[in-house]
């Protein structure tokens, strides 16, 4: 957590509105580990809270008026607090707006907000800001207004916030990282029995990522495709499977091989993605708790090879981070984490060799894009909480 950060969001909340905020909660960005677009498939996910997050500062005002600011631009929206509405123009205050509706039919909302928040995840990274931002504003308003929340539910209510105000048909797994990280600990969640566990990752290791210049923007439709790709296989291999079939969950990677030749190609390269990943998280699991870093490792390049082939969501600049990664002494795996379509790269790194390997990746990216790529060493991270009161 940012001491600074804090201190700003603290500082500005007490420049905008004259008051001390009454409540402030914060909640951390995550980096994918293992297990691309497996959560809206009901499979397999390992990931991570990370260490920078988004502080969010809120106080009762007089009147039924929000007032809604965003610490890093200093914009303003204002709005009844019981008539929420996505808005074109600041679409920032959609994922806010949409987690109050969430919450509206939860408690009694007769008096509306002053708000700022603040926070220091990397824009565009892929390292899910907008779902930091919703799990914090929901948990500062959940307190403001003395409702109880459960954190699968406040997961759900974010979810909520980006299907109806952002247009995002994501699936869960940002907001379960950021509300189930623990310190040195990995994810690892079931997207079919939202069953959550904390995993330790190898102490020899690190989590580095590598931030490309492609912009990542999962708003312009190609994730909600490649959602429906994976919707259009589910209802094929129920039609054609033996067992029932509820999602690609249920199918396993012999069926899909046996199976593939009689779907339409493209759906059946979407659909093996997923497939494919379950059973790596599911083996990368098993490496891991053996203690056999080089063998996950090994595993997220494969699984990167599956999104850059298959699942067709990754770019070339990502593609060149992960060959750069490959060559370079000290990295054990590397892959996409996230959507796709730009944002970052997360590699496994051994610890010995993490400040070398960053040096080495920003020269070769810079050399051949002309334009540095910022790399960060991760810290898996404790999760959400209302920090303030
Ligand atoms: C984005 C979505 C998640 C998940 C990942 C891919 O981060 O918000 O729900 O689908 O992409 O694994």
């Amino acid at each position: 957590m940012n001491k600074e950060v804090y201190s700003k969001t603290i500082s500005l909340f007490q420049e905008r509105f004259g008051q001390s905020p009454a409540v402030v909660a914060y909640a951390p960005g995550r980096v994918e580990v293992l297990g691309n677009h497996t959560d809206y498939n009901e499979g397999l996910v390992l990931s991570a809270a990370i260490d920078h997050g988004t502080f969010f500062a809120i106080a009762p005002a007089e009147g039924r008026e929000c007032r809604l600011v965003a610490g890093d631009i200093l914009h303003e929206v204002r709005f009844d607090v019981g008539a929420p509405a996505p808005s074109a123009e600041e679409s920032w205050s959609n994922y806010c707006k949409g987690v109050l509706a969430g919450l509206l039919p939860r408690g009694r909302f007769d008096k509306g907000f002053n708000a700022l928040f603040l926070g220091d995840i990397p824009q565009g990274a892929g390292l899910s800001s907008s779902a930091a931002l919703e799990v914090t504003t929901g948990l500062a308003i959940a307190r403001l207004y003395g409702i109880e929340v459960s954190k699968i539910d406040m997961a759900k209510i974010g979810q909520k916030a980006e299907h109806e105000f952002a247009g995002v048909k994501c699936g869960l797994l940002d907001q379960i990282s950021s509300l189930y990280g623990a310190d040195g600990m990995l994810v690892k969640t079931d997207f079919r029995s939202l069953e959550v566990e904390n995993v330790p990752l190898d102490s020899t290791c690190a989590l580095l990522v590598c931030k490309s210049t492609a912009r990542h923007a999962l708003v312009d439709g190609a994730y909600n495709e490649r959602r429906a790709a994976c919707e259009s296989a589910t209802a094929f291999f129920k039609a054609n499977l033996s067992h029932p079939v509820t999602a690609l969950r249920d199918v396993s990677w012999a069926e899909w091989e046996s199976l593939k030749d009689k779907m339409d190609p493209l759906v059946a390269s979407r659909s093996a993605h997923p497939i494919g990943e379950d059973e790596r998280v599911i083996g990368g699991s098993e490496l891991l708790a053996k203690g056999d870093v080089a063998g996950f490792g090994k595993l997220m390049f494969a699984s990167h090879e599956s999104s850059r082939t298959l699942f067709e969501n990754s770019c070339s600049e990502l593609d060149s981070l992960v060959a750069i990664g490959k060559a370079t002494p000290g990295v054990l795996g590397a892959r996409l984490s996230g959507g796709g379509f730009g944002g970052s790269v997360v590699m496994l790194v051994k610890r010995d060799a993490l400040a070398e390997a960053a040096k080495a990746i920003s020269a070769a990216y810079l050399a051949e894009y002309g334009e540095a790529c910022e790399t960060f060493a991760i810290t898996p991270s404790a999760g959400a909480a209302v920090i303030k009161e």
